[in-house]
């Protein structure tokens, strides 16, 4: 049966107290709302709807940024959850399947709950994700007889009967997306908040005589983010799972409590990962590779027998092919380096290519920014590049070649030369006596 979900992405979020639209609060380096367009992603959904409304075209490209071929539906005002769904039916209008309901504030569902939900629905019109609340709250409650679900019933207009229920509602369900959209039709809004209710179909389909099941699940996969503190909480949450998937895959952490992954780090068996090392987004790390202390990664891949830091800094386009040193306060950007390529201290490697155990001296700067455009630096394999050398891009390095320290390059080098751009030296013999001798006395006539 295939499958379309719509993604809840619309309310503001009032209690973060932030301009940044809720769903768009970065966890483990990724939208609230990536992580979970990326649990809906492994059911292979044929299509998926977002439904925005505050901050509405941030929301769209941050869609889209994570699946290109994301349709957006906008809800131009907030008037509750069955009228956000119905606001994704012109986009479903030829669509026919199941369509699996998510909110895009709640990043911890487990594809294997979604998967349980779609099977249970072979058995019910309509499945519903529910959990026991340790603490229940403002959930809706979930009222059942025996093993059917009757209705929910919202915590605002719930009898405190109803509110003893631990059962709760997380929001996501699942149902025929004909079914959908027409009991989606029959909902009203006269209830506590003059809101159109999603969970309202439960009732109206019972009435109608269809089934209703509930599939539960562990109250953590459900958590939805309200506030900072929350937010908060579920990077903890999200670390503390991630540093121990990484443990369990064959990764050596010295001190996993201080490295920090990202919903996308990708890490082989046997590397290794020194304390206080931060992942940003789009980190691969084969196996075998050593990312020592203090070390700061953002879209970049580090190849086997690669060791990187301490304290290097490797941002997006960085790829360190086999056996690349990169050291201590060295930072590479959208820069290739060959294998066995050396840059071992305090240089800025940006916009180039390095080729094959080149050895970049201490100090070194790819000067690739002229205050407008960005220019590229060409190191040839086995060139050596001299301490405290300025590359001045665009510029080439041929093969073999070598530059003085100190100089300033900015024109190309041919394979095998060698390079000097600096002030010749000059020696004066005696003078530094002389000129100490003078100075010393000055300050005795000074008194
Ligand atoms: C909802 C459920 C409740 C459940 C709880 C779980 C309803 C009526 N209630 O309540 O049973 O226990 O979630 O967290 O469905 N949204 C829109 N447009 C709207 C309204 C909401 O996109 O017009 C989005 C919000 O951005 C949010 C999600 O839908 O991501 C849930 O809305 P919210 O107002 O937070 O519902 P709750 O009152 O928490
Ligand atoms: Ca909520």
């Amino acid at each position: 049966m295939p499958v379309s979900l719509v993604i809840l992405a619309a309310g503001l979020g009032s209690r973060m107290n932030s301009d940044l639209p809720k769903v768009l609060h970065p966890l483990a380096g990724a939208p609230l709302l990536a992580h979970a367009m990326r649990a809906g992603a492994e059911l292979e959904p044929d299509r998926v709807v977002v439904v925005t409304g505050h901050g509405g075209e941030r929301v769209a490209s941050a869609a889209r940024a994570e699946n290109p071929e994301a349709r957006i539906a906008h809800q131009a005002e907030q008037l509750g959850t069955a009228h956000a769904v119905a606001q994704a039916r012109p986009a479903l209008a030829d669509f026919s399947g199941d369509i699996v309901v998510l909110y895009g504030d709640t990043p911890f569902i487990r594809p294997e709950t979604l998967a349980a939900m779609l099977e249970a629905r072979e058995r019910h019109a309509i499945c519903v994700l529910g959990f026991e609340a340790r603490d229940p709250g403002r959930y809706g409650r979930l009222v059942m007889s025996g093993d059917r679900l009757d209705r929910i019933v919202e915590h605002a207009d719930a009898t405190d009967e109803e509110r003893a229920i631990r059962l709760c509602n997380s929001g996501v369900l699942c149902a025929d997306s004909t079914l959908l959209f027409d009991l989606i039709g029959a909902v009203g809004n006269a209830n506590a908040k003059g809101e159109y209710y999603l969970t309202d179909i439960v009732a109206i389909a019972h009435a109608r005589g269809l089934s209703t099941g509930v599939v539960t699940c562990p109250e953590a996969e459900t958590l939805g983010i309200n506030t900072r503190a929350e937010l908060a909480a579920a990077e903890t949450a999200f670390q503390a799972r991630a540093r121990a998937e990484a443990l369990g895959n064959g990764v050596t952490m010295t001190a996993p409590e201080t490295v920090f992954l990202a919903l996308d780090t990708v890490i082989g068996r046997d590397a290794v990962i020194g304390p206080n090392v931060v992942f940003g987004p789009g980190v691969t790390v084969e196996s075998g590779a050593e990312i020592l202390a203090f070390c700061h990664l953002e879209g970049c891949h580090i190849s086997r027998g690669a060791v990187v830091g301490p304290f290097a800094r490797l941002r997006p386009g960085a790829e360190l092919a086999e056996d690349v040193r990169v050291g201590n306060f060295v930072e590479v950007k959208n820069a290739i380096l060959d294998e066995g390529a050396k840059v071992n201290h305090l240089s800025y490697i940006g916009d180039a290519h390095v080729g094959e155990r080149a050895n970049v001296g201490a100090g070194t700067v790819t000067c690739n920014y002229d205050g407008v455009m960005k220019h590229r630096t060409e190191i040839g394999a086995r060139a050596f590049i001299g301490s405290d050398t300025m590359l001045v891009a665009p510029v080439r390095v041929g093969a073999d070649a070598m530059t003085g320290s100190g100089s300033v390059i900015s024109e190309d080098v041919p394979d095998g030369a060698l390079a000097i751009g600096r002030a010749r030296q000059e020696v004066k013999p005696g003078l530094a006596l002389r000129l100490m001798a003078r100075l010393r006395a000055a300050r005795e006539r000074k008194g």
